[in-house]
């Protein structure tokens, strides 16, 4: 259960904001922490999915590494506490700043996705006189069964390396002076629901590719398994914590390993979607000619995901539990501010009878929420408050009481 402290004290607060339950959140942390060591499996944060500074710098602090995609990102990371050494870089785009950036912070691992890109990485280290580490990602061909928009691991993705071109790679790492190879990476999807059977088929395909680069004449010594692993967006109180036990299970029962060898994963996603809820008030309650209107002060300008995707939040009334009475239910669309049709937090939810300046949570909102959100319409930027430290959090003012 999200714990929102009192509602009362969420209601001092001026939304739209970002709440962040940090007991549920240090709970996934730490929970991740221990079954990934039972496992002998390392943990990189896939960064993109929040960059928090005091969620950045508890996941650092307990020896995780980082999964960035950009050189802010892995500046950004390091500033958090992530030393250069645990932080991957992957991106189908890089450009020679952020190559030469990186280079110089000394990283794991550039996690390459192009051939050219290996070239240009080998020369920008050869003019700095340094060695850059370098993994290699593989687009694999496999079906993660998820969005299109989140699937990354099929040959018509651009992500990674196919398998057309891997003598071609394997020639070109091992003429490649000034980069020393550590590995191969592989990452399919976002949200990945069906666990056993799309990672299992991911390590069977992992170990045939692993084999082939290893007989080759490359060593594999890391297979980087990247993110993926899939929340409960329809239930998010009965399953605030994903079931890392089975992912790493299957992983664990169906990769190939020798000495020498480490499994990594870049979870993103899993471990930090469940702690937040973007809280929105009730502006306005407007009955239309078909249905009933509920119009929220947060928008798809603070959360896309709805928008972009056709996701699925659940949202509750926190205030209408909090009436004496039990209220009668009723279905609205509920709307948020921006001028676009496609603004919908939900349609035809059924709701507690809701009145204006009602406050409203959208549940599940930690991962891909606050970093993905803009100023369209050239609307403020909700901030984000912490359960433990809700003196910081901005105080409400009433323009008017109505
Ligand atoms: N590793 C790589 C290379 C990635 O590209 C990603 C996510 C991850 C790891 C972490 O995946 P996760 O564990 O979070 O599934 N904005 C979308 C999700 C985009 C995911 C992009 N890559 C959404 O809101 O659903």
């Amino acid at each position: 259960m999200l714990d929102f402290n009192s509602i009362e004290q969420l209601d001092k607060v001026a939304t739209p904001f970002w709440y962040y339950d940090m007991d549920l959140f240090r709970r996934t942390v730490d929970h991740v922490a221990e079954l990934s060591a039972e496992h002998g499996i390392k943990v990189h944060y896939a960064v993109k999915a929040n960059v928090e500074k005091r969620l950045l710098e508890y996941i650092s602090g307990k020896g995780f590494g980082a999964d960035c995609v950009s050189g802010n990102e892995v500046l950004h990371a390091h500033s958090c506490g992530f030393p250069a050494d645990k932080i991957v870089y992957a991106g189908v785009g890089k450009s020679d700043k952020e190559i030469y950036q990186a280079l110089q912070l000394g990283i794991e691992a550039f996690n390459c996705e192009s051939l050219q890109e290996i070239y240009v990485i080998n020369e920008m280290a050869r003019v700095c006189g340094l060695k850059a580490n370098v993994s290699v990602r593989i687009n694999p061909d496999i079906d993660a069964h998820t969005h299109k928009y989140v699937t990354t691991g099929l040959y018509e993705n651009k992500f990674g390396i196919s398998r057309h071109e891997f003598d071609k790679l394997i020639g070109l790492v091992q003429k490649s002076e000034n980069i020393n190879f550590i590995g191969l990476h592989f990452h399919i999807g976002s949200q990945i629901t069906r666990v056993e059977e799309v990672y299992a088929l991911e390590c069977r395909r992992v170990n045939e590719i692993v084999a082939y680069f290893e007989r080759n004449g490359l060593e594999v010594k890391n297979i980087n398994l990247g993110g993926g692993l899939g929340v409960d967006y329809d239930d998010p109180d009965e399953n605030p914590i994903a079931d890392f036990g089975k992912w790493f299970g299957t992983i664990s029962s169906n990769i190939a390993l020798h000495e020498g060898q480490t499994v990594h994963v870049e979870p993103g996603r899993s471990l930090v979607a469940q702690c937040a809820a973007l809280i929105s008030r009730v502006l306005f309650v407007k009955s239309g000619e078909t249905k009933n209107f509920l119009i929220m002060d947060a928008g798809m300008n603070d959360l896309i995901r709805p928008a972009l995707y056709g996701a699925y939040h659940k949202i509750e009334n926190l205030s209408a539990a909090m009436r004496p009475f039990f209220p009668t239910h009723q279905a609205y669309d509920i709307v948020g501010p921006v001028c676009e049709s496609s603004d919908v937090w939900g349609a035809g939810r059924l709701l507690p009878l809701s009145v204006r300046g009602d406050l409203m949570a959208i549940r599940s909102a930690g991962a891909y929420g606050q970093v993905m959100s803009s100023r369209y319409n050239m609307k403020d930027m909700a901030p984000a408050v912490f359960s433990d430290a809700m003196d910081e959090a901005p105080s409400r003012t009433d323009y008017f009481a109505v």
